[in-house]
């Protein structure tokens, strides 16, 4: 086990004295320097004497193990960078990865940064609709995938001109490859020891993570290289990696956590991470905790929820004395998984705050301070945060009032535009505050809580998903005239997608349609965008100017209020 003197001693005081400076002397950068994120976790890493040491356990879903090091995997993403270079990808393309967590991805994502692309990791188990849009959105180049999603990728391809190249990771010739695919196969391509990156700058473009909004189709959040110097720091700071810690991080990189922290925050500390390549079962993940010594675990409140409902008995099974530190993020962590995981790991999970636009924790709770279960903590060293008024956008010095949380701009891995889309972007700031789009209060001791979204934008599961994507979608469902999508309350992913839906004339709303409806959605955008409740209406809540409130439906799901309805052109 990892020793037990947290990395920050005292939360105030490495507040009150911290400079970015730390991070950028620790990561030997100062200004005008390269910094390219591929070279900082593998090359950078290898200079330091660690080339053999593990940087990644990855396991299947069938049960198999592969290890890497270092060296590995600074060779692994050499190759795939070469790979791209030579198929004529320039610096500066997108290059999307769309696959399981297989391990190529993870070199994939370091190779295209060291190539100077922009990664673009989407979630293997988007349907086609949610594929292309993204894609066509970002005019990406190149894309790299799996035989099984391979379908997928193909059925958008006829309107997507930019993307010249789909490359497969594991194809096996059985079935010929079509045109713009090509294999790829990291044991027999040639192993490029020396690959000379791409000189980024702090502002070169790095990732380019997709995420919902309330209105129009989901957002592009494009961050720059210098991002690594916030994610290094509240790596060690926040999750508290340490040289000898075996880290693992549940969530996907087809989301911001799983590139931050489960790619960028632990390997640019030189901490060996694990991977599960497999679905949830709670008995699978306490094995593998078990089996390859898990010391840190950072994963979400639905998984929490989920394991805590296999009771305590299950965990008494397992020897999980290896763990010292949890921590969690994506949805409000309620006080019962806090209290709970302290009563049966004898640790509690700490609750961290941040989005995909932030790119790295912005508050949180840390190892040596007081967890008021329920609070997400204090702002991370670094980051001046502030509750602010929801009309006048100005910070709330009184305690426990209800406002947005906002942050002063500034910190290193924060977005710097949204792709293809300053306007939206200038609109998330307001009087010199980034605004979150969070409501929350602060407490008399300085401790965030949080109250809710300040959008319509469902959080299921911890992925935030857009209704006006699936109300789209919908449109294209020959029986469906007009739909509105909620969240609705769920005891184990906090909220499910909901879907009111009015027929057109001559559709009866039976339990055959409602399924087929569901599965429609599914296909075509994601499981997690499938209603798993369908609503038949005959008219839904307008204003008079004829927009949809979906704040009425969802206030009915909820048990609230209405709140303002003087707009309300029909009733319900
Ligand atoms: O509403 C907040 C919620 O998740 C949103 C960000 O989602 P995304 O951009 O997908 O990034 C998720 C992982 C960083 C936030 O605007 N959220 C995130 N963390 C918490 C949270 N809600 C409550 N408590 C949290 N700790």
């Amino acid at each position: 086990m990892s020793n037990s003197i947290p990395n920050i001693k005292s939360y105030e005081e490495s507040y009150s004295n911290f400079s970015w400076d730390i991070p950028r002397t620790e990561l030997g950068y100062s200004d005008g320097n390269t910094i390219n994120i591929g070279e900082y976790c593998s090359d950078r890493i290898c200079k330091l004497g660690y080339a053999d040491k593990l940087a990644l356990i990855w396991e299947g879903f069938t049960g198999e193990v592969r290890k890497f090091t270092f060296n590995d995997i600074r060779v692994f993403a050499n190759t795939i960078a070469n790979f791209l270079k030579n198929l004529g990808l320039n610096p500066g393309d997108r290059v999307c990865l769309f696959m399981d967590k297989v391990s190529e991805l993870y070199f994939g994502f370091l190779g295209i940064l060291k190539m100077g692309g922009i990664a673009q990791p989407l979630f293997s188990a988007f349907g086609p609709e949610s594929l292309f849009t993204r894609l066509d959105d970002a005019k990406t180049s190149a894309i790299i995938t799996q035989k099984k999603h391979l379908h997928k990728v193909r059925a958008t391809i006829n309107d997507l001109p930019s993307l010249k190249h789909i490359i497969v990771v594991d194809d096996d010739g059985t079935k010929p490859l079509k045109e713009r695919e090509i294999a790829f196969h990291m044991e027999k391509e040639e192993r490029i020891e020396k690959f000379d990156s791409y000189p980024s700058k702090a502002e070169t473009p790095s990732v380019l993570h997709y995420t919902s909004g309330t209105t129009g189709k989901p957002k592009g959040a494009q961050h720059v290289h210098y991002s690594i110097i916030s994610q290094y720091i509240s790596a060690k700071y926040a999750l508290d990696l340490k040289e000898d810690d075996i880290y693992w991080c549940t969530a996907d990189p087809g989301w911001v956590t799983g590139t931050s922290y489960g790619i960028i925050g632990a390997w640019a500390n030189g901490v060996t991470q694990c991977v599960l390549d497999a679905g949830f079962k709670a008995e699978n993940w306490y094995k593998f905790i078990e089996k390859h010594k898990v010391t840190v675990w950072y994963s979400a409140p639905t998984a929490i929820r989920a394991i805590m409902k296999e009771g305590n008995e299950i965990v008494k099974k397992f020897n999980l004395s290896s763990l010292r530190h949890l921590a969690s993020v994506g949805e409000p962590l309620n006080a019962e998984a806090v209290i709970w995981s302290k009563e049966v790991f004898g640790l509690p999970f700490h609750d961290t705050y941040w989005q995909t636009e932030t790119g790295s924790i912005v508050v949180s709770n840390y190892p040596e301070m007081k967890i008021k279960p329920g609070s997400m903590g204090k702002p991370f060293p670094g980051i001046t945060a502030a509750i602010v008024d929801l009309k006048t956008f100005l910070p709330i010095e009184k305690k426990g009032i209800v406002g947005m949380i906002a942050l002063k701009p500034g910190w290193p891995a924060m977005f710097r535009t949204y792709w293809n889309n300053e306007e939206t972007y200038n609109n998330k700031f307001k009087n010199g505050w980034y605004l979150s789009g969070d409501r929350a209060s602060i407490d008399e001791d300085g401790y965030y809580w949080f109250v809710g979204r300040d959008d319509d934008v469902i959080n299921t599961a911890g992925h935030l998903v857009g209704p006006f994507e699936i109300e789209s979608a919908l449109l294209e469902h020959p029986a469906v005239a007009e739909s509105a999508i909620v969240g609705k309350p769920d005891p184990v992913n906090m909220e499910v997608v909901k879907a009111f839906i009015a027929l057109k004339p001559g559709n009866d709303p039976t339990k055959m349609l409602e399924l087929e409806i569901m599965n429609f959605i599914r296909k075509k955008l994601s499981a997690l965008a499938m209603p798993q409740e369908i609503e038949f209406v005959d008219s839904l809540p307008k204003t008079r100017s004829g927009k949809i409130m979906r704040r009425v439906l969802r206030a009915k799901e909820w048990g609230e209020e209405n709140g303002d309805i003087s707009t309300l052109e029909n009733d319900m």
